[in-house]
């Protein structure tokens, strides 16, 4: 921990009440109404039709037989989904599936209500990311009503058994890489204990819950033994958690951080949970004169195009690697499964318990990149080009 000489350390309680929780109280950013699926941006990976099959419907499969597929997307304020929604479209449309794709801005009402109009105009199958997992358990009895089966895209549907698969990515298993992360470049050593503040995900979304679990199974005995000191001492999910992945509520509490306990030495970890907290947490540390003298260890998860070059230049340290492209497939073998009586790929039976029903799962592996190998997995991988990452 780097001491210094700066302005009076305002009461912890006072900036403890400053500090925004999982409670609300952030700012949405006011996203464009999403009724069509987004135009495929540059940004955006393989979901060209030069990547993609051909989407024209007289090759399709005849056993696809003009099916309906809809897909519920929750917002386009963060790229991944953007990616998600393109990649699962492409692929569909590929098999020869009409496809519609909305994207819910974050509103869970409007969510219930893209759905509930899915399900009027008929679609054969549903695939669900949803913004409160929680939120939809009657839209989906409604769907299970009609027969109309449910796939569960990257979080999981919770309190339904109307939900056959899932398809996701190990999010334990992110939550221990960025832990194995911090604890392998850190220095981690009581003797020379390295300050941290966690920034966490959204309390209705299970992923979040597990990420928060595998983190902390690597870096609570740190935390222990006085190698990791959090000086706000917000260490539990409930008081880092952040409502819908708000990255605004994410520089609102680094913000308050920095005024409130770093005033006289510096703050050594960002251990943050998505790539969006990592900008947020960036414009913070810029906002309070942080250089790349005492720039700090950011962590980050979905390694976005922005993201990546700012692992370049330094501005971040890593982040989670999942190729949506990879997830998108693994789900489109689901949606095969319910519709033309395939066998899906399946390799977790137990972890996914939603209060219900065991859903069975398959889940994608997340790597972590930073500047010594994002080369290899991002650029050599297709994902980003060497050219966007110059841009
Ligand atoms: C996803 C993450 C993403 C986060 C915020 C989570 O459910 O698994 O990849 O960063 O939502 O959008």
């Amino acid at each position: 921990m780097k001491k210094k000489v700066l302005g009076t350390l305002l009461s912890v309680a006072m900036v403890a009440s400053m500090l925004v929780g999982c409670g609300g109280g952030e700012t949405q950013t006011a996203a464009p109404a999403a009724d069509a699926a987004p135009a495929a941006t540059e940004e955006a990976p393989a979901a060209d039709a030069e990547e993609a099959p051909a989407a024209d419907a007289a090759e399709a499969p005849a056993a696809t037989g003009g099916k309906k597929v809809g897909v519920a997307m929750p917002t386009q304020s963060s790229e991944r989904w953007i990616n998600d929604g393109a990649n699962m479209k492409a692929q569909l449309e590929a098999l020869g599936y009409e496809v519609d794709l909305q994207y819910a801005e974050d509103d869970v009402q409007a969510q219930v209500s893209q759905i509930e109009n899915m399900i009027a105009s008929g679609v054969n199958c549903l695939v669900i990311a949803s913004i409160d997992s929680d939120a939809l358990v009657n839209v989906e009895a409604q769907a299970k009503e009609a027969g109309i089966p449910i796939i569960a895209y990257d979080r999981l549907l919770m309190n339904t058994d109307a939900v056959s698969y899932y398809a996701t990515f190990d999010n334990k298993g992110v939550g221990t890489a960025i832990g194995k992360y911090i604890e392998e470049n850190a220095g981690l050593d009581p003797a020379d204990p390295k300050t941290i503040e966690f920034f966490m995900g959204s309390p209705d979304d299970n992923n979040a819950h597990m990420l928060y679990a595998g983190l902390m199974e690597v870096l609570q005995p740190y935390l222990d033994n006085g190698a990791l000191v959090c000086k706000s001492g917000r260490t539990s999910f409930d008081d880092t958690c952040i409502l819908r992945w708000s990255q605004e509520t994410a520089q609102q509490n680094c913000e308050n951080y920095l005024t409130g306990f770093y005033a006289d030495e510096d703050l050594d970890i960002c251990a943050t949970a998505f790539d969006g907290f990592a900008y947020g947490c960036k414009a913070a540390l810029e906002g309070a004169g942080y250089t790349d003298e005492n720039w700090p260890m950011i962590t980050g998860q979905d390694a976005e195009l922005m993201a990546t070059k700012n692992i370049i230049s330094g501005k971040q340290t890593m982040s989670i690697y999942k190729d949506t492209r990879l997830l998108a497939e693994k789900c489109v073998t689901m949606v095969q499964a319910v519709l033309e009586g395939a066998e899906p790929e399946i390799n977790d039976t137990e972890q996914y318990d939603n209060g219900k029903i065991v859903v069975p799962s398959y889940l994608c592996t997340p790597v972590a990149v930073d500047q010594s190998n994002y080369e290899k997995i991002i650029v050599e991988g297709g994902y980003y080009t060497a050219e966007q990452l110059a841009e």
